[in-house]
Protein backbone atom coordinates (compact mmCIF):
# COMPACT_ATOMS: atom_id res chain seq x y z
CA UNK A 1 0.00 0.00 0.00
CA UNK A 2 0.97 3.38 -0.84
CA UNK A 3 2.31 5.00 2.44
CA UNK A 4 2.40 8.82 2.07
CA UNK A 5 5.21 10.89 3.27
CA UNK A 6 5.35 13.65 1.75
CA UNK A 7 2.39 16.00 0.72
CA UNK A 8 2.50 19.62 -0.78
CA UNK A 9 -0.48 22.03 -1.30
CA UNK A 10 -0.79 24.16 -3.87
CA UNK A 11 -2.57 27.25 -2.93
CA UNK A 12 -2.50 28.60 1.22
CA UNK A 13 -5.75 30.16 0.83
CA UNK A 14 -8.83 30.54 2.91
CA UNK A 15 -9.04 25.96 2.43
CA UNK A 16 -5.28 24.90 1.44
CA UNK A 17 -4.25 27.07 4.65
CA UNK A 18 -6.37 25.68 7.18
CA UNK A 19 -6.62 22.27 5.92
CA UNK A 20 -3.62 21.10 5.77
CA UNK A 21 -2.83 22.72 9.20
CA UNK A 22 -5.48 19.88 10.63
CA UNK A 23 -3.43 17.15 8.24
CA UNK A 24 -0.24 18.31 9.65
CA UNK A 25 -1.76 18.41 13.33
CA UNK A 26 -3.30 15.04 13.18
CA UNK A 27 -0.24 13.16 11.17
CA UNK A 28 2.77 14.30 12.57
CA UNK A 29 4.56 11.57 10.64
CA UNK A 30 3.46 13.13 7.36
CA UNK A 31 5.46 16.39 6.64
CA UNK A 32 3.18 19.14 4.84
CA UNK A 33 4.20 21.66 2.52
CA UNK A 34 1.79 24.56 1.56
CA UNK A 35 2.77 26.83 -1.45
CA UNK A 36 1.48 29.65 -3.11
CA UNK A 37 3.20 32.06 -5.54
CA UNK A 38 2.10 35.15 -3.21
CA UNK A 39 5.06 36.03 -1.37
CA UNK A 40 3.08 38.15 0.88
CA UNK A 41 0.58 35.21 1.71
CA UNK A 42 3.60 33.15 2.69
CA UNK A 43 5.95 35.45 4.64
CA UNK A 44 2.22 35.85 6.85
CA UNK A 45 1.96 32.24 7.23
CA UNK A 46 5.39 31.99 8.72
CA UNK A 47 5.22 35.13 10.73
CA UNK A 48 7.02 34.60 14.13
CA UNK A 49 3.88 36.24 15.71
CA UNK A 50 1.12 33.54 14.77
CA UNK A 51 -1.35 35.58 15.79
CA UNK A 52 -0.50 37.48 12.10
CA UNK A 53 -1.30 34.38 10.27
CA UNK A 54 -2.90 35.83 6.94
CA UNK A 55 -6.53 34.20 8.11
CA UNK A 56 -8.46 34.43 10.76
CA UNK A 57 -10.17 31.47 12.19
CA UNK A 58 -10.74 30.57 15.94
CA UNK A 59 -8.16 28.29 17.03
CA UNK A 60 -5.92 27.96 13.67
CA UNK A 61 -3.29 29.96 15.15
CA UNK A 62 -3.02 27.50 17.73
CA UNK A 63 -2.77 24.56 15.51
CA UNK A 64 0.01 26.54 13.29
CA UNK A 65 2.14 27.33 16.58
CA UNK A 66 1.88 23.62 17.50
CA UNK A 67 3.19 21.96 13.66
CA UNK A 68 4.69 25.02 11.87
CA UNK A 69 8.12 23.52 11.11
CA UNK A 70 7.89 20.60 12.51
CA UNK A 71 5.29 18.93 9.88
CA UNK A 72 4.23 21.87 8.31
CA UNK A 73 5.86 24.36 6.45
CA UNK A 74 4.92 27.09 3.69
CA UNK A 75 6.75 28.59 1.20
CA UNK A 76 6.92 29.72 -2.27
CA UNK A 77 9.16 27.16 -3.83
CA UNK A 78 6.40 24.95 -5.68
CA UNK A 79 9.02 23.46 -7.56
CA UNK A 80 10.65 21.91 -4.90
CA UNK A 81 7.30 20.94 -2.95
CA UNK A 82 6.17 19.11 -6.26
CA UNK A 83 9.15 17.42 -6.71
CA UNK A 84 9.45 16.06 -3.09
CA UNK A 85 5.92 15.26 -2.83
CA UNK A 86 4.04 11.75 -2.75
CA UNK A 87 0.58 13.29 -3.06
CA UNK A 88 0.02 17.19 -4.13
CA UNK A 89 -3.23 18.86 -3.42
CA UNK A 90 -4.48 21.84 -5.61
CA UNK A 91 -6.11 24.18 -3.69
CA UNK A 92 -6.32 27.38 -5.96
CA UNK A 93 -8.87 29.53 -6.99
CA UNK A 94 -11.37 29.08 -9.43
CA UNK A 95 -13.22 31.73 -9.24
CA UNK A 96 -16.09 32.92 -11.90
CA UNK A 97 -14.78 33.87 -15.31
CA UNK A 98 -14.55 37.98 -16.17
CA UNK A 99 -13.99 37.39 -19.90
CA UNK A 100 -14.09 35.65 -22.84
CA UNK A 101 -17.04 32.49 -23.27
CA UNK A 102 -18.70 31.66 -19.77
CA UNK A 103 -18.01 35.24 -18.77
CA UNK A 104 -20.05 35.79 -15.50
CA UNK A 105 -20.97 32.00 -15.20
CA UNK A 106 -18.49 29.73 -16.33
CA UNK A 107 -15.43 28.86 -13.31
CA UNK A 108 -12.49 30.27 -14.56
CA UNK A 109 -9.69 26.91 -14.49
CA UNK A 110 -6.81 28.98 -15.82
CA UNK A 111 -4.98 28.64 -11.95
CA UNK A 112 -5.53 24.42 -12.30
CA UNK A 113 -4.27 24.48 -15.77
CA UNK A 114 -1.44 26.11 -14.58
CA UNK A 115 -0.65 23.97 -12.01
CA UNK A 116 -1.25 20.85 -13.60
CA UNK A 117 1.06 22.19 -15.71
CA UNK A 118 4.14 22.94 -13.76
CA UNK A 119 3.41 19.32 -12.02
CA UNK A 120 3.98 17.63 -15.27
CA UNK A 121 7.13 19.58 -15.68
CA UNK A 122 8.78 19.15 -12.57
CA UNK A 123 7.48 15.78 -11.34
CA UNK A 124 9.88 12.47 -11.63
CA UNK A 125 8.48 10.29 -9.71
CA UNK A 126 4.77 9.11 -9.66
CA UNK A 127 2.37 11.02 -7.89
CA UNK A 128 -1.42 10.97 -6.67
CA UNK A 129 -3.19 14.56 -7.82
CA UNK A 130 -5.41 15.20 -5.64
CA UNK A 131 -8.90 17.99 -6.77
CA UNK A 132 -9.09 20.17 -3.50
CA UNK A 133 -10.23 23.07 -5.66
CA UNK A 134 -14.35 23.14 -6.16
CA UNK A 135 -14.09 22.50 -9.80
CA UNK A 136 -16.77 21.55 -12.59
CA UNK A 137 -17.45 18.11 -13.32
CA UNK A 138 -15.12 16.13 -15.61
CA UNK A 139 -12.34 18.71 -14.66
CA UNK A 140 -10.45 15.67 -13.81
CA UNK A 141 -10.62 13.74 -17.16
CA UNK A 142 -8.57 17.72 -18.23
CA UNK A 143 -5.88 17.13 -15.85
CA UNK A 144 -5.31 13.43 -16.46
CA UNK A 145 -4.92 14.94 -20.34
CA UNK A 146 -2.53 17.30 -19.78
CA UNK A 147 -0.36 15.87 -16.93
CA UNK A 148 -0.41 12.48 -19.53
CA UNK A 149 0.23 14.58 -22.57
CA UNK A 150 3.00 16.98 -21.14
CA UNK A 151 4.55 15.15 -18.54
CA UNK A 152 8.13 13.04 -18.33
CA UNK A 153 6.14 9.85 -18.24
CA UNK A 154 5.25 9.72 -15.01
CA UNK A 155 2.22 8.13 -13.83
CA UNK A 156 -0.20 9.92 -12.12
CA UNK A 157 -3.68 9.43 -10.09
CA UNK A 158 -6.36 11.97 -10.10
CA UNK A 159 -8.36 11.97 -7.17
CA UNK A 160 -11.18 14.71 -5.99
CA UNK A 161 -11.64 15.68 -2.49
CA UNK A 162 -13.54 18.64 -2.35
CA UNK A 163 -13.73 20.43 0.97
CA UNK A 164 -16.83 21.08 2.68
CA UNK A 165 -15.36 23.32 5.74
CA UNK A 166 -17.56 26.42 6.45
CA UNK A 167 -15.40 29.95 6.82
CA UNK A 168 -15.89 30.65 10.24
CA UNK A 169 -15.72 27.52 11.65
CA UNK A 170 -13.27 25.79 9.63
CA UNK A 171 -11.01 24.55 12.41
CA UNK A 172 -14.20 22.36 13.71
CA UNK A 173 -15.06 21.39 10.65
CA UNK A 174 -11.71 20.21 9.86
CA UNK A 175 -11.78 18.04 12.73
CA UNK A 176 -15.14 16.62 12.91
CA UNK A 177 -16.28 16.49 9.38
CA UNK A 178 -19.75 15.38 8.67
CA UNK A 179 -18.05 13.78 6.02
CA UNK A 180 -14.44 13.24 3.53
CA UNK A 181 -15.29 12.63 0.10
CA UNK A 182 -12.88 10.93 -1.68
CA UNK A 183 -13.49 10.01 -5.59
CA UNK A 184 -11.35 8.84 -7.61
CA UNK A 185 -11.20 5.76 -10.51
CA UNK A 186 -12.72 2.99 -8.30
CA UNK A 187 -12.63 0.60 -10.87
CA UNK A 188 -8.46 0.15 -11.59
CA UNK A 189 -5.96 -1.34 -8.80
CA UNK A 190 -3.89 1.57 -9.02
CA UNK A 191 -7.47 3.94 -8.40
CA UNK A 192 -8.03 2.08 -5.48
CA UNK A 193 -4.50 1.78 -3.95
CA UNK A 194 -4.74 6.03 -4.64
CA UNK A 195 -7.68 6.61 -3.19
CA UNK A 196 -7.09 4.17 0.00
CA UNK A 197 -3.76 6.28 0.93
CA UNK A 198 -5.76 9.42 0.93
CA UNK A 199 -8.37 7.55 3.02
CA UNK A 200 -5.63 6.37 5.20
CA UNK A 201 -4.55 10.12 6.27
CA UNK A 202 -7.75 11.20 6.76
CA UNK A 203 -8.78 7.22 9.02
CA UNK A 204 -6.15 9.32 11.47
CA UNK A 205 -9.00 10.98 12.79
CA UNK A 206 -11.61 10.98 11.20
CA UNK A 207 -14.03 7.51 11.34
CA UNK A 208 -14.27 5.39 8.69
CA UNK A 209 -17.73 5.16 7.98
CA UNK A 210 -17.43 9.05 7.24
CA UNK A 211 -15.01 8.30 5.16
CA UNK A 212 -17.22 7.90 1.53
CA UNK A 213 -15.49 6.67 -1.70
CA UNK A 214 -16.97 7.63 -4.80
CA UNK A 215 -16.53 7.63 -8.74
CA UNK A 216 -14.87 11.03 -9.62
CA UNK A 217 -17.82 12.57 -11.52
CA UNK A 218 -20.09 12.21 -8.61
CA UNK A 219 -17.68 13.45 -5.94
CA UNK A 220 -17.04 16.61 -8.13
CA UNK A 221 -20.60 17.47 -8.97
CA UNK A 222 -21.75 16.99 -5.25
CA UNK A 223 -19.51 19.53 -4.04
CA UNK A 224 -21.60 21.73 -6.56
CA UNK A 225 -24.63 20.45 -5.55
CA UNK A 226 -23.87 21.05 -1.62
CA UNK A 227 -23.65 24.35 -2.00
CA UNK A 228 -26.25 24.64 -4.35
CA UNK A 229 -28.58 23.21 -1.58
CA UNK A 230 -26.90 25.09 1.20
CA UNK A 231 -27.63 28.70 -0.57
CA UNK A 232 -31.40 27.75 -2.15
CA UNK A 233 -32.03 27.63 1.76
CA UNK A 234 -30.91 30.54 2.78
CA UNK A 235 -32.49 31.93 -0.58
CA UNK A 236 -35.67 30.40 0.35
CA UNK A 237 -36.24 31.67 3.72
CA UNK A 238 -35.00 34.99 2.39
CA UNK A 239 -38.09 34.54 0.09
CA UNK A 240 -40.05 34.10 2.44
CA UNK A 241 -38.60 36.70 4.97
CA UNK A 242 -40.22 39.92 2.63
CA UNK A 243 -43.94 37.82 2.68
CA UNK A 244 -43.34 37.98 6.68
CA UNK A 245 -42.88 41.85 6.28
CA UNK A 246 -45.81 42.46 4.38
CA UNK A 247 -48.20 39.66 6.23
CA UNK A 248 -47.12 40.64 9.98
CA UNK A 249 -45.75 36.84 10.02
CA UNK A 250 -42.35 37.15 11.93
CA UNK A 251 -39.91 34.65 9.81
CA UNK A 252 -38.13 33.68 12.71
CA UNK A 253 -41.32 31.77 13.57
CA UNK A 254 -41.82 31.00 10.52
CA UNK A 255 -38.70 29.40 10.47
CA UNK A 256 -38.51 27.54 13.62
CA UNK A 257 -42.16 25.74 12.57
CA UNK A 258 -40.54 24.56 9.80
CA UNK A 259 -37.21 23.60 10.80
CA UNK A 260 -38.59 21.23 13.70
CA UNK A 261 -39.93 19.37 10.87
CA UNK A 262 -37.25 16.59 10.78
CA UNK A 263 -37.49 16.21 7.14
CA UNK A 264 -36.77 19.79 6.64
CA UNK A 265 -34.35 20.34 9.61
CA UNK A 266 -33.04 23.27 11.40
CA UNK A 267 -29.77 24.62 10.12
CA UNK A 268 -29.58 27.30 7.34
CA UNK A 269 -33.05 29.21 7.81
CA UNK A 270 -31.61 32.02 8.85
CA UNK A 271 -33.06 35.38 7.18
CA UNK A 272 -30.57 37.90 6.66
CA UNK A 273 -29.74 40.71 3.81
CA UNK A 274 -28.19 37.27 2.04
CA UNK A 275 -25.45 35.10 1.69
CA UNK A 276 -22.06 36.16 0.76
CA UNK A 277 -18.62 34.27 0.35
CA UNK A 278 -16.36 33.57 -1.90
CA UNK A 279 -17.98 29.91 -2.64
CA UNK A 280 -22.13 30.07 -2.58
CA UNK A 281 -22.68 32.44 -6.05
CA UNK A 282 -19.53 31.30 -7.84
CA UNK A 283 -20.31 27.47 -7.59
CA UNK A 284 -24.17 27.92 -8.62
CA UNK A 285 -23.57 29.84 -11.52
CA UNK A 286 -21.17 27.20 -12.35
CA UNK A 287 -23.59 24.67 -12.08
CA UNK A 288 -25.94 26.85 -13.75
CA UNK A 289 -23.46 26.78 -17.29
CA UNK A 290 -22.87 23.43 -16.97
CA UNK A 291 -26.65 22.82 -17.41
CA UNK A 292 -26.61 25.22 -19.77
CA UNK A 293 -24.02 23.93 -22.15
CA UNK A 294 -26.09 20.10 -21.41
CA UNK A 295 -28.78 21.87 -22.92
CA UNK A 296 -30.99 21.39 -19.63
CA UNK A 297 -32.38 24.64 -19.72
CA UNK A 298 -35.30 24.63 -17.07
CA UNK A 299 -32.65 22.93 -14.45
CA UNK A 300 -30.47 26.20 -15.40
CA UNK A 301 -33.53 28.62 -14.49
CA UNK A 302 -34.12 26.16 -11.51
CA UNK A 303 -30.68 27.30 -9.81
CA UNK A 304 -30.01 30.94 -11.16
CA UNK A 305 -33.71 32.05 -9.42
CA UNK A 306 -31.02 30.95 -5.62
CA UNK A 307 -28.97 33.85 -6.90
CA UNK A 308 -31.26 36.14 -8.37
CA UNK A 309 -33.44 35.77 -4.97
CA UNK A 310 -29.98 36.94 -3.31
CA UNK A 311 -29.14 39.96 -5.44
CA UNK A 312 -32.58 41.15 -4.96
CA UNK A 313 -32.66 40.78 -0.64
CA UNK A 314 -29.16 43.01 -0.78
CA UNK A 315 -30.90 45.49 -3.17
CA UNK A 316 -33.81 45.76 -1.31
CA UNK A 317 -32.01 45.88 1.75
CA UNK A 318 -30.34 49.13 0.78
CA UNK A 319 -32.94 50.14 -1.25
CA UNK A 320 -35.23 49.91 2.63
CA UNK A 321 -32.64 52.42 4.27
CA UNK A 322 -33.27 54.93 1.78
CA UNK A 323 -36.73 54.80 1.67
CA UNK A 324 -36.97 55.02 5.86
CA UNK A 325 -34.45 57.69 5.50
CA UNK A 326 -37.40 59.92 4.22
CA UNK A 327 -36.53 58.47 0.35
CA UNK A 328 -32.82 60.50 0.68
CA UNK A 329 -29.30 59.24 2.41
CA UNK A 330 -27.68 62.19 0.46
CA UNK A 331 -24.99 63.51 2.68
CA UNK A 332 -26.19 61.29 5.52
CA UNK A 333 -23.51 59.47 8.00
CA UNK A 334 -24.51 55.49 7.56
CA UNK A 335 -22.41 53.22 9.80
CA UNK A 336 -21.83 49.60 8.37
CA UNK A 337 -21.44 47.59 11.44
CA UNK A 338 -19.87 44.44 9.70
CA UNK A 339 -18.01 43.98 6.62
CA UNK A 340 -16.75 40.12 6.47
CA UNK A 341 -19.38 38.06 5.06
CA UNK A 342 -20.03 36.09 7.81
CA UNK A 343 -18.68 36.31 11.89
CA UNK A 344 -15.35 34.94 12.61
CA UNK A 345 -13.85 35.39 9.33
CA UNK A 346 -12.04 38.26 7.91
CA UNK A 347 -13.12 36.88 3.89
CA UNK A 348 -14.86 39.63 2.60
CA UNK A 349 -15.45 37.75 -0.50
CA UNK A 350 -19.38 38.75 -1.92
CA UNK A 351 -19.83 39.82 1.38
CA UNK A 352 -23.76 41.90 1.37
CA UNK A 353 -21.89 44.40 3.13
CA UNK A 354 -19.65 45.76 -0.10
CA UNK A 355 -22.89 45.70 -2.39
CA UNK A 356 -25.41 47.45 0.49
CA UNK A 357 -22.34 50.12 0.37
CA UNK A 358 -22.26 50.66 -3.27
CA UNK A 359 -25.86 51.38 -3.25
CA UNK A 360 -25.59 54.00 -0.26
CA UNK A 361 -22.87 55.55 -1.93
CA UNK A 362 -24.70 55.91 -5.57
CA UNK A 363 -27.44 57.32 -3.52
CA UNK A 364 -24.54 60.04 -2.13
CA UNK A 365 -24.16 58.78 1.22
CA UNK A 366 -21.26 59.19 3.34
CA UNK A 367 -20.35 55.80 4.88
CA UNK A 368 -18.73 54.77 7.91
CA UNK A 369 -17.45 51.18 8.14
CA UNK A 370 -16.34 49.47 11.23
CA UNK A 371 -15.26 45.63 11.28
CA UNK A 372 -13.45 43.63 13.72
CA UNK A 373 -11.44 41.66 11.64
CA UNK A 374 -11.30 43.45 8.27
CA UNK A 375 -8.04 45.75 7.30
CA UNK A 376 -9.26 49.43 5.57
CA UNK A 377 -7.66 48.65 2.83
CA UNK A 378 -9.69 45.26 2.28
CA UNK A 379 -12.70 47.70 2.34
CA UNK A 380 -11.72 49.93 -0.11
CA UNK A 381 -10.62 46.81 -2.72
CA UNK A 382 -13.47 45.45 -2.54
CA UNK A 383 -15.77 48.82 -3.53
CA UNK A 384 -13.15 49.66 -6.36
CA UNK A 385 -13.33 45.71 -7.86
CA UNK A 386 -17.06 46.38 -8.29
CA UNK A 387 -15.99 49.34 -10.86
CA UNK A 388 -18.99 51.54 -9.75
CA UNK A 389 -17.78 54.52 -8.23
CA UNK A 390 -13.96 56.16 -8.90
CA UNK A 391 -11.67 55.30 -6.31
CA UNK A 392 -11.10 58.95 -5.36
CA UNK A 393 -14.85 58.53 -4.80
CA UNK A 394 -14.71 55.78 -2.60
CA UNK A 395 -11.82 57.17 -0.65
CA UNK A 396 -14.16 60.61 0.07
CA UNK A 397 -16.84 59.42 0.80
CA UNK A 398 -16.30 55.81 3.11
CA UNK A 399 -14.03 55.80 5.99
CA UNK A 400 -12.84 52.81 7.75
CA UNK A 401 -13.06 53.42 11.72
CA UNK A 402 -11.62 50.94 14.67
CA UNK A 403 -14.42 50.33 16.85
CA UNK A 404 -17.90 50.83 16.73
CA UNK A 405 -18.99 53.53 18.48
CA UNK A 406 -16.70 55.78 16.57
CA UNK A 407 -18.54 54.58 13.66
CA UNK A 408 -22.21 55.36 15.06
CA UNK A 409 -21.50 58.70 16.00
CA UNK A 410 -23.28 61.29 14.86
CA UNK A 411 -24.77 58.97 12.39
CA UNK A 412 -28.64 59.21 10.87
CA UNK A 413 -28.98 55.35 10.64
CA UNK A 414 -27.00 52.08 11.42
CA UNK A 415 -27.13 48.84 9.26
CA UNK A 416 -25.57 45.67 10.83
CA UNK A 417 -24.36 43.78 8.13
CA UNK A 418 -22.45 41.08 9.87
CA UNK A 419 -23.60 38.92 12.82
CA UNK A 420 -19.81 39.69 15.09
CA UNK A 421 -20.59 38.63 18.66
CA UNK A 422 -19.57 41.63 19.76
CA UNK A 423 -22.32 44.33 18.44
CA UNK A 424 -25.15 42.35 20.66
CA UNK A 425 -23.25 43.70 23.59
CA UNK A 426 -22.19 47.23 22.55
CA UNK A 427 -23.37 49.78 24.90
CA UNK A 428 -26.57 50.44 22.54
CA UNK A 429 -27.88 52.93 25.01
CA UNK A 430 -24.83 55.39 24.48
CA UNK A 431 -24.81 54.91 20.68
CA UNK A 432 -28.77 56.09 20.78
CA UNK A 433 -27.65 58.89 22.72
CA UNK A 434 -25.00 59.66 20.22
CA UNK A 435 -26.57 59.68 17.06
CA UNK A 436 -28.56 62.25 15.16
CA UNK A 437 -32.59 61.47 15.61
CA UNK A 438 -34.67 60.06 14.24
CA UNK A 439 -32.05 57.15 15.21
CA UNK A 440 -32.64 54.51 12.95
CA UNK A 441 -31.34 50.78 13.36
CA UNK A 442 -31.39 48.36 10.40
CA UNK A 443 -30.79 44.44 11.52
CA UNK A 444 -30.12 42.81 8.87
CA UNK A 445 -28.62 39.97 10.78
CA UNK A 446 -31.65 39.42 12.47
CA UNK A 447 -28.64 39.88 15.12
CA UNK A 448 -30.11 42.48 17.94
CA UNK A 449 -33.55 42.28 20.51
CA UNK A 450 -35.90 44.65 18.26
CA UNK A 451 -38.17 45.40 21.81
CA UNK A 452 -34.83 46.99 23.77
CA UNK A 453 -33.80 48.78 21.08
CA UNK A 454 -37.19 49.94 20.57
CA UNK A 455 -37.48 50.71 24.17
CA UNK A 456 -34.02 52.90 24.34
CA UNK A 457 -35.52 55.05 21.29
CA UNK A 458 -34.50 53.57 18.24
CA UNK A 459 -36.43 53.01 15.06
CA UNK A 460 -35.74 49.81 14.13
CA UNK A 461 -35.96 47.71 11.13
CA UNK A 462 -35.21 43.96 10.73
CA UNK A 463 -35.19 40.98 8.12
CA UNK A 464 -38.61 39.66 8.01
CA UNK A 465 -40.19 40.84 10.92
N1 LIG B 1 -13.17 29.43 0.94
C1 LIG B 1 -13.97 28.42 1.25
O1 LIG B 1 -14.71 28.45 2.22
C2 LIG B 1 -13.98 27.19 0.40
C3 LIG B 1 -14.60 26.04 0.87
C4 LIG B 1 -14.58 24.90 0.09
C5 LIG B 1 -13.96 24.93 -1.14
N2 LIG B 1 -13.37 26.06 -1.60
C6 LIG B 1 -12.67 26.02 -2.89
O2 LIG B 1 -11.28 25.92 -2.65
C7 LIG B 1 -10.53 26.60 -3.67
C8 LIG B 1 -9.62 27.62 -3.02
O3 LIG B 1 -10.40 28.55 -2.32
P1 LIG B 1 -9.75 29.58 -1.30
O4 LIG B 1 -10.88 30.26 -0.65
O5 LIG B 1 -8.73 28.88 -0.50
O6 LIG B 1 -9.02 30.56 -2.34
P2 LIG B 1 -7.87 31.64 -2.04
O7 LIG B 1 -7.96 32.63 -3.13
O8 LIG B 1 -7.97 32.07 -0.61
O9 LIG B 1 -6.51 30.81 -2.18
C9 LIG B 1 -6.01 30.33 -3.37
C10 LIG B 1 -4.50 30.54 -3.37
O10 LIG B 1 -3.95 29.86 -4.51
C11 LIG B 1 -2.81 30.58 -4.94
N3 LIG B 1 -2.44 30.18 -6.30
C12 LIG B 1 -3.14 30.38 -7.45
N4 LIG B 1 -2.48 29.85 -8.49
C13 LIG B 1 -1.34 29.30 -8.01
C14 LIG B 1 -0.25 28.60 -8.61
N5 LIG B 1 -0.25 28.34 -9.92
N6 LIG B 1 0.75 28.20 -7.81
C15 LIG B 1 0.73 28.45 -6.49
N7 LIG B 1 -0.27 29.10 -5.86
C16 LIG B 1 -1.30 29.52 -6.62
C17 LIG B 1 -3.25 32.03 -4.82
O11 LIG B 1 -2.13 32.88 -4.76
C18 LIG B 1 -4.06 32.00 -3.52
O12 LIG B 1 -3.29 32.37 -2.40
C19 LIG B 1 -11.57 27.22 -4.59
O13 LIG B 1 -11.79 26.34 -5.66
C20 LIG B 1 -12.81 27.27 -3.73
O14 LIG B 1 -13.99 27.22 -4.49
C21 LIG B 1 -13.35 27.19 -0.84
Amino acid sequence: MTQIKNICCIGAGYVGGPTMAVIAQKCPDVNVTVVDINEKRIAAWNDPNVENIPIYEPGLSEIVKEARDRNLFFSTDVNAAIDKADMIFISVNTPTKTYGIGKGMAADLKWIELCARQIAEVAKNDKIIVEKSTLPVRTAAALKDILDNTGNGVKYQILSNPEFLAEGTAVEDLQNPDRVLIGGDIDSPEGKEAMDALVNIYATWVPKENILTTNVWSSELSKLTANAFLAQRVSSINAMSELCEKTGADVNEVAKAVGMDSRVGSKFLKASVGFGGSCFQKDILNLVYIAKSFGLHEVADYWEQVILMNDHQKRRFAAKIVKTLYNTVSGKKIAILGWAFKKDTNDTRESAAIYVTDYLLSEQAEVVVYDPKVKPEQVYADLEYLCTHSSEEIRERVTVVQNADEACKEAHAIAVLTEWDEFKELNWKAVYENMLKPAFLFDGRRLLDKKTKEELGFEFFSIGN
